[in-house]
């Protein structure tokens, strides 16, 4: 059985005071428990955010990490860092990284590695750009950077994969559920070849672009589609509340 997870990249906002009255407001609403929940504030605001959802639910994941322990690395934040503070998750190779900090899929799979060494739970992100589906390359594109991210890489069944199509990040543009279905059942066909079908049915497969209450029990309701990787819309208590609660009428509203 595939556990819903539902999570939050609040990417390059909140200062620290911020993020403690976000995450504040949303550990007191009621959050449904068919779902696991997962924020992934920035660096800055990780150790104050686990400290204030000690008694809650909610899991804790930041946005990057590098893959090397220690050592001159300036600027970089190790898996080793990020769990001695009590972070489960991160997120790894997202899109605007691969974009703005040219991440290569070589850079990802090292990354991958580290996480899953050090007992951190990766969302690895992938996700094809307008172009490439316009041209039709959207399931080469996906294809190759899972194969590329999963070279060498056991436990394959403890990474989360989310799909992302650039084109519908923060363009208010969500894809169809038509289209969100078709690639999370080719990303499970892949992950059945690379591995075997057991390790396909298992792994956990989120949904990530415009995703908003307005959307989510449409997105949910794909069978291939067990979660979604939410931006915009988790930066708001309420409409992340109401995101979690998807199918549950009232609640944190
Ligand atoms: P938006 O929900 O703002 O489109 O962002 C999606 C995303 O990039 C989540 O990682």
């Amino acid at each position: 059985m595939r556990r819903p997870l539902i999570a939050g990249n609040w990417k390059m906002n909140n200062s620290v005071e911020e993020s403690i009255n976000l995450v504040r407001d949303l550990r007191d609403r009621e959050l449904s428990e068919k779902v696991d929940v997962l924020i992934c504030p920035p660096f800055t605001s990780l150790y104050a955010i686990i400290n204030e959802i000690k008694n809650s639910s909610i899991k804790v994941g930041a946005q990057n990490m590098y893959y090397e322990d220690k050592g001159a690395f300036t600027g970089e934040v190790s898996p080793a860092m990020l769990k001695s503070i009590g972070v489960e998750y991160v997120i790894i190779g997202h899109s605007e990284r691969r974009q703005y900090f040219n991440e290569t899929d070589q850079l990802i799979n090292k990354k991958l590695k580290a996480a899953l060494t050090h007992g951190l739970i990766p969302i690895l992100c992938v996700g094809e750009t307008l172009e490439q589906r316009e041209e039709g390359m959207e399931k080469e594109t996906v294809k190759a950077q899972i194969v590329k991210a999963f070279k060498n890489i056991e436990k394959a069944e403890k990474v989360v994969i989310a799909y992302e199509p650039v084109w519908a990040i923060g363009t208010g543009k969500v894809a169809t559920s038509e289209q969100a279905e078709e690639m999370s059942e080719f990303i499970r066909s892949i992950i059945a070849t690379i591995y075997n079908s057991e390790v396909a049915d298992n792994i956990i497969i989120q949904y990530g672009g415009s995703v908003k209450s307005l959307n989510i029990s449409e997105i949910m309701s794909q069978p291939n589609i067990d979660g979604v990787l939410v931006g915009g819309a988790s930066l708001n208590a309420e409409e992340f509340a109401k995101i979690v609660n998807f199918g549950e009428d009232k609640k944190g509203c």
